[in-house]
């Protein structure tokens, strides 16, 4: 049985070990793009500003024992076209469940709770990025109700 919660800084260490296997499944994916670093896998001080809000928040999942999954939910700045239609974005920018406990329905207990967040907050969307090797998270957010918005291209100079 697993709850969603906000994310307070006694999280902390739970959380870096998270980011550190979300990273490390990134680096992998991803070497042109992601390096390994020294130091924490994200310093207090950042942590502890998306935690502080008010328009941005983490939202942990956690079973009897252990912290298991996360959610970071940033805002959007409008943009400053004036030809751009009103919309207020928030940004699920990092979700990840730990490996041992991925298909048992944490994942979509985190979007949920991310969406009404998200409504509390009145955004009229919620986006997010997918690296397009991960078919298994575009597949996820698609059967969750995500659609491809933007096709973001890139090549070699
Ligand atoms: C993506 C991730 C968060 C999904 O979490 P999860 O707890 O395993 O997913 P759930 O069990 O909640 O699955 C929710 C739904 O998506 C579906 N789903 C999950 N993984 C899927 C996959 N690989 N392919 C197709 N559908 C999938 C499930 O069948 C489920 O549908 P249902 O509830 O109708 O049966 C998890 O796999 C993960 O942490 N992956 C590594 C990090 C990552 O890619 N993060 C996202 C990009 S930043």
């Amino acid at each position: 049985m697993s709850t969603v919660r906000q994310a307070t800084l006694r999280d902390y260490q739970a959380l870096c070990a998270l980011f550190e296997e979300l990273d490390e499944f990134h680096r992998a994916a991803r070497p042109d793009f992601f390096r390994r670093f020294d130091g924490p896998a994200r310093t207090w001080e950042q942590v502890g500003q998306w935690m502080a809000g008010p328009d941005s928040t983490i939202l942990v999942a956690e079973d009897e024992v252990d912290v298991i999954g996360f959610a970071v939910l940033l805002p959007r700045p409008p943009s400053p076209f004036a030809g751009a239609a009103p919309r207020k974005v928030v940004v699920l920018d990092n979700l990840v469940v730990r490996a041992d406990r991925r298909d048992r329905r944490i994942g979509r207990k985190l979007v949920a709770a991310s969406m009404e967040w998200a409504r509390g907050q009145g955004a009229s969307h919620v986006e997010l990025g997918v690296h397009a090797v991960n078919r298994h998270a575009l597949r996820f957010y698609e059967r969750l109700g995500f659609g491809v918005s933007v096709h973001w291209l890139s090549r070699a100079a």
